[in-house]
């Protein structure tokens, strides 16, 4: 069984009450609950993990290793400048995909960046929620 963590970064904690017109209506636990459903239907097993806090995330990243095979993305704003996140993922060696749900660069030209995607398998940007599933999905035929 492939076992997926899910990390999501800081201020994805407010969605569905977040700039609804860029991020959507869903809340993190509606995404949540929706990867968990898709992820038992695929025979997968799944983890969450949100923080507003960069260590935060990378003790995750770290803690990851032998835990989980796959990770799936939202550095929210960190995407951007995280160099350290980057050199987490990086080093633990666990494939990690990328996601947004608004299109990073349809938007301000400093989102336009990422220091993350150079060490992701892929990324998937601008399908809102979608963007989680069809990275759950893609899990299964890496
Ligand atoms: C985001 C895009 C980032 O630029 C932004 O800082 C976020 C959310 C997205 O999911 O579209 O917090 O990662």
């Amino acid at each position: 069984m492939k076992r997926v963590l899910v990390i999501n970064g800081p201020n994805l904690n407010l969605l569905g009450t977040r700039e609804k017109s860029i991020y959507g209506e869903k809340t993190l636990a509606d995404i949540e609950n929706m990867l968990k459903e898709e992820a038992d239907k695929l025979g997968i097993e799944i983890g969450f993990f949100q923080s507003n806090h960069e260590g935060y995330i990378i003790d995750k990243i770290h803690d990851a290793r032998g835990k989980f095979d796959y990770i799936i993305i939202n550095p929210g704003a960190y995407t951007h400048y995280s160099i350290a996140i980057r050199d987490a993922i990086k080093a633990v060696e666990i494939p990690t995909i990328e996601v947004h749900l608004s299109n990073i660069y349809s938007r301000e030209e400093f989102r336009e960046k990422s220091v993350i995607a150079p060490v992701c398998v892929g990324q998937i940007s601008g399908l809102g929620s979608t963007g989680y599933l069809l990275a759950l999905k893609a899990v299964c035929m890496l």
